[in-house]
């Protein structure tokens, strides 16, 4: 194994190893811009030049190789004078056109040229004029003035999906990103352009204009768009999702996720469950909610005709604190689940199962649960079997006709408990009303569909009295005056934790 020297720190590192990623393990970080750790190496930027003793010039820390006894210096002066150059070079026709940018903030053109440029132009002819805010694709917005045609597009397209959209088409000062005739960048992962691209050349047209990047704040996130659990960052502002980027997890999504899942973002805020309501009264308190909703439960939840539904799209904390409950304030009821239907999955990441947390169902639940779905729900309820249900989320894998049908039977029960995020169409039919948190508003994990358990943050506090599932579950059996098993979060996390270590070893 090569050792080598890089500003005067030793390392050994594996033979083929670049510069540029073993200048990284010492925490050196050389300055680049076409170089992507999941793309091919064209080392077209001539941004991370570094100097390498006894070679004759400068060499392109991505491409080279380290060997035997190298001395490399990152930031000699020939080194920072090349920078300089090259920065001075890319922005000879760049509109510089930075505050009203939506990349400003978290570009590396401006951020390099800050650190090694900080000149003004010399160029006195007129800038070469390209397209500006020209919709390359349904979701994505190309200037081709900020471009610095580093390749990182046209390479994704070419070799993560596939489907070559891009190239780089006209000559010189010319050179600009195309797609091909009859084609718009239209993919199923086309957003990922906007994260690689290393300046403001490639936006989403979702986030265009929306929010400054330093203003917002970033949460460790999953996404709950299908059974992959993409890692994502959540990014909000004053309590506001304002977009999904992907997170690096080199055992799910790598650098990557799919439009669909980053624009489920939205959802979100949409359709909230506004209050608390137990029968008409709408002006309550939790612990007084609670009370009232333990009374009911307690008159009617007993004995034949009552049933719970879980949901895949909620966390293994609220699963597992559900499990409790209906054991211990619903009489062991039969438990039904409920999530979103199934859809389209690819070979990549798409997964044909909507729902983040199908998997952590069945662990907590068993198998059996799995098998009484919300279709076997409807007909229990149409054949007058149930009388009293209390549903966890009101998302449902129905089409309209069984919607219509499945409240036309809900209309007929004693008493149906709802406690969701959202409305789904259900709320004006519930005699009681309990609003739950988004996966954003709350600590909690999903298991994904390779069996990964995987946590995920609370990024802002919910508007309304929403409270997570597994404390609406706790306060609900306090109003009863009992306990459950728990009563904080880090006692139930540990208990899943535990739990999901002895099911894994009785799988070994
Ligand atoms: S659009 Fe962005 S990613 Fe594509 S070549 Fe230009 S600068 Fe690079
Ligand atoms: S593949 Fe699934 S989990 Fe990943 S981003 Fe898309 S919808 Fe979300
Ligand atoms: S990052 Fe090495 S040449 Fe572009």
């Amino acid at each position: 194994m090569p050792t080598l020297t890089i500003n005067g720190k030793e390392i050994t590192v594996d033979p083929g190893t670049t510069v540029l990623r073993a200048a990284a393990m010492l925490g050196i970080d050389i300055p680049h811009f076409c170089y992507h750790p999941a793309l091919s190496v064209p080392a077209n930027c001539r941004m991370c030049l570094v100097e390498i003793e006894k070679a004759r010039k400068l060499e392109p820390s991505c491409y080279a190789k380290v060997g035997e006894g190298m001395v490399v210096h990152t930031e000699s002066p020939k080194v920072i004078a090349a920078r300089r150059a090259v920065l001075e070079f890319i922005l000879v026709n760049h509109p510089v056109d930075c505050p009203i940018c939506d990349q400003a903030g978290e570009c590396k053109l401006q951020d390099y040229y800050v650190a090694y440029d900080s000149q003004p132009s010399r160029v006195a002819v007129p800038k070469v004029g390209k397209a500006k805010a020209y919709p390359i694709g349904p979701r994505v917005v190309f200037d081709g003035e900020r471009c610095i045609l580093c390749t990182r597009c046209v390479r994704f397209c070419d070799e993560i999906t596939g489907t070559s959209e891009l190239t780089v088409a006209e000559r010189g000062d010319h050179s600009e990103i195309r797609t091909f005739p009859g084609k718009e960048l239209d993919n199923p992962y086309s957003m990922n352009v906007t994260d690689i691209c290393p300046v403001g050349a490639l936006t989403t047209r979702d986030f265009r204009f929306k929010c400054r990047v330093w203003l917002m704040s970033s949460t460790d996130s999953i996404c709950t768009g299908c059974a992959k659990g993409c890692n994502v960052h959540l990014e909000h502002f004053q309590g506001e999702a304002q977009r999904y980027r992907p997170r690096f997890n080199p055992e799910v999504n790598e650098y990557w996720m799919c439009d669909a899942g980053r624009m489920s973002y939205l959802e979100l805020h949409a359709d909230r469950l506004p209050s608390l309501r137990v029968l008409e009264d709408s002006e309550l308190s939790w612990p007084r909610a609670a009370r009232k909703v333990a009374a009911l439960l307690g008159e009617k939840a007993t004995g034949e005709g009552v049933a719970f539904v879980a949901s895949a799209q909620s966390s293994c904390e609220g699963l597992m604190a559900g499990r409790e409950f209906v054991r211990t304030m619903l009489d062991d009821a039969p438990v039904f689940w409920t999530g979103r239907p199934d859809g389209d999955g690819d070979a990549f990441l798409i997964r044909a199962d909507k729902n983040p947390n199908r998997a952590g169902l069945a662990g907590i639940f068993g198998v059996e649960v799995l098998a009484q779905d919300a279709h076997r729900l409807l007909q229990e309820l149409e054949r007058g079997a149930i009388r009293v249900l209390y549903m966890m989320d009101s998302t449902l894998p129905f089409t309209s006709d069984e919607m219509k049908r499945f409240r036309a039977a809900v209309e007929k029960l004693e008493l149906f408990v709802l406690q969701a995020p959202r409305r789904g169409g259900l709320d004006d039919l519930a005699d009681v009303l309990l609003p739950s948190t988004t996966h954003a508003e709350q600590d909690g994990s999903f298991v994904n569909e390779d069996g990964l358990l995987q946590s995920f943050w609370a990024a802002y506090r919910p508007r309304t009295q929403a409270l997570a599932d597994w404390e609406v579950f706790v306060r609900l059996a306090r109003g009863a005056d009992r306990e459950l098993s728990f009563s904080d979060f880090e006692s139930l996390h540990g208990a899943l934790h535990a739990e999901q270590g002895a099911a894994q070893d009785a799988g070994e």
